[in-house]
């Protein structure tokens, strides 16, 4: 993302100065948007101004949507002929769908939060086969268990670190048995909390943690606050992306985190170099770049760029190559369809389907997917386009086959991407199931909006086929899909 060059023509462009350059080039001119922050407060600002309109209209009020809507005895409600009634005649709960049946609902009320306001969510699986759930919310991470009937059990929560304020952007991400736990409210530091800690609660009696209850409080943010965390557990390390402000020494690049004694968390260094980042995964390199087999990579999802580092010497990383794409709004998030043999990934923009540009101008989400074989020039090959209006989130791979994406007020969507080796152009690539876990929307003119409501995440890697969404306005819901 970061180019003084490119800041310095901003700055003259804004000052009135344009030249022939700008007329060329109307890209370069965004880029020193980027730059300043100002592209991603505008997409904050958006957002705030939806949920706030959703708390003055009540739909944030998460009572009113019913916990296990079906009998605990009861089985799954079947998807059949595109929709799961789960509570019929109740056209709020009837949900389009396909290949994906219902399992049970949670509201965040009934997830023990006063504020409500779902964003992102992990799973843990316990050594004994128990699968396990963090439910981030403005006021905490909620805790749950989902049993092997799919019923969604609370068994408490985790309030956020004390001195901080609510905040819907609280990030999760999973290392071994521990939770890391980030929050763009400033003071809040990166929690890390041991999720063993959930073997002994009797459900009857759900447990809220004390802030102090965590195995280590990090507090070695600048402000801390952190817009996203990232994990290699292999390399057993934690990375806080997007720490605010732009102009700390570490510019809200990746800043990372040695796990290893989780107790005692330790800075290991930063990458800088190409600004803020909003989202990345880090991984050992696999696959075919020989240039790179063995060292640590970061893919970097940055703002209007894939931004690949090599991060092995975490003080002195440097940048192979940032790329940006036809269409490039806000980067946003992607994943590797292999950590094991990395030749592709799939990549969301979060602002094309708002801001129409490229591929996405019509207003339908677009999946780019990248030829990342050589990470020097990754090359963006193709990408596919949704049938349903609406804005693409967050997304991950599971068995470097299904692309599992969470996209807003869409509700969940799944990808068959394993034809990309044969076909980089993504035109094989199919959408296989779907659950739209927001109905609100169904009845308008595209049968979707461009706004960000509905599922904000999902955690798509347990064992069992359980899927758990994390929603905006409502609580958590359980769902599996009947084609695998
Ligand atoms: C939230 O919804 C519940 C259930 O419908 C209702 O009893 C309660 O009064 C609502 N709270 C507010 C603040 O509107
Ligand atoms: C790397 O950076 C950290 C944090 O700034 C510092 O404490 C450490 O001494 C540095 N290590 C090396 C090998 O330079």
């Amino acid at each position: 993302m970061k180019s003084p060059q490119l800041v310095a023509f901003a700055l003259a462009a804004l000052s009135g100065v344009i030249n022939a350059q700008y007329e060329k080039s109307p890209d370069m001119f965004r880029a020193g948007r980027y730059e300043s922050g100002e592209v991603h407060m505008e997409l904050m600002a958006r957002k705030k101004a939806t949920w706030d309109r959703q708390i003055a209209s009540g739909a944030m009020n998460s009572s009113q949507y019913k916990s296990h809507p079906v009998a605990a005895a009861a089985g799954p409600v079947k998807c059949i002929d595109g929709t799961a009634k789960v509570v019929p005649g109740d056209r709020l709960n009837t949900f389009k769908c396909k290949n994906i049946d219902f399992y049970d609902f949670v509201s965040h009320a009934d997830l023990g939060s006063k504020r409500g306001e779902g964003s992102s969510s992990w799973g843990w699986t316990a050594p004994n086969g128990h699968e396990f759930v963090v439910i981030a919310q403005e006021d905490g991470a909620a805790f749950a268990e989902i049993t092997s009937a799919g019923k969604l059990v609370y068994l408490g929560r985790l309030p956020q670190s004390k001195g901080a304020a609510v905040s819907i952007w609280r990030e999760i991400r999973g290392y071994k048995n521990y939770m890391v736990i980030g929050s763009e409210a400033s003071k809040h530091g990166v929690q890390i909390f041991d999720m063993t800690k959930l073997l002994s609660i009797d459900p009857a009696k759900p447990v809220t943690f004390a802030t102090t209850d965590v195995t280590a409080l990090w507090n070695g943010l600048p402000a801390g606050s952190t817009h996203n965390i990232v994990v290699n557990e292999e390399k057993e390390y934690a990375v806080a992306v997007g720490a605010q402000p732009r102009s700390s020494t570490c510019k809200s690049g990746l800043i990372f985190i040695d796990l290893k004694d989780p107790k005692n968390p330790k800075t290991l260094g930063c990458a800088s170099g190409d600004g803020y980042v909003h989202d990345a995964q880090c991984l050992v390199y696999r696959g075919p770049d020989t240039r790179y087999v063995g060292r640590d990579i970061c893919y970097g999802y940055n703002e209007d760029t894939l931004t690949i580092y090599d991060v092995t010497n975490k003080n002195t990383t440097t940048i192979i190559s940032r790329t940006s794409y036809t269409g490039a709004s806000y980067t946003h998030q992607g994943w590797v369809t292999n950590p094991q043999w990395q030749e592709f990934l799939v990549m969301d923009d979060e602002y094309d389907e708002y801001d129409g540009r490229g591929p996405a101008a019509s207003g339908y989400p677009i999946t780019y997917f990248w030829d990342i074989r050589s990470l020097s020039a990754p090359k963006q090959t193709g990408y596919y386009k949704s049938s349903a209006y609406g804005i693409d989130h967050n997304q991950f791979v599971v068995d470097a086959k299904w692309a599992y994406q969470s996209n807003y007020g869409t509700g969940l969507r799944v990808l068959d991407v394993s034809s990309l080796s044969a076909d980089p152009t993504g035109k094989a690539v199919k959408e296989v199931a779907f659950f739209d876990v927001y109905p609100e929307d169904d009845n308008t003119a595209k049968g979707g909006v461009l706004d960000f409501v509905g599922t904000w995440s999902h955690y798509p890697f347990f064992k069992s086929g359980f899927v758990l969404v994390n929603t905006i306005e409502r609580g958590a819901f359980v769902v599996k899909r009947t084609d695998i």
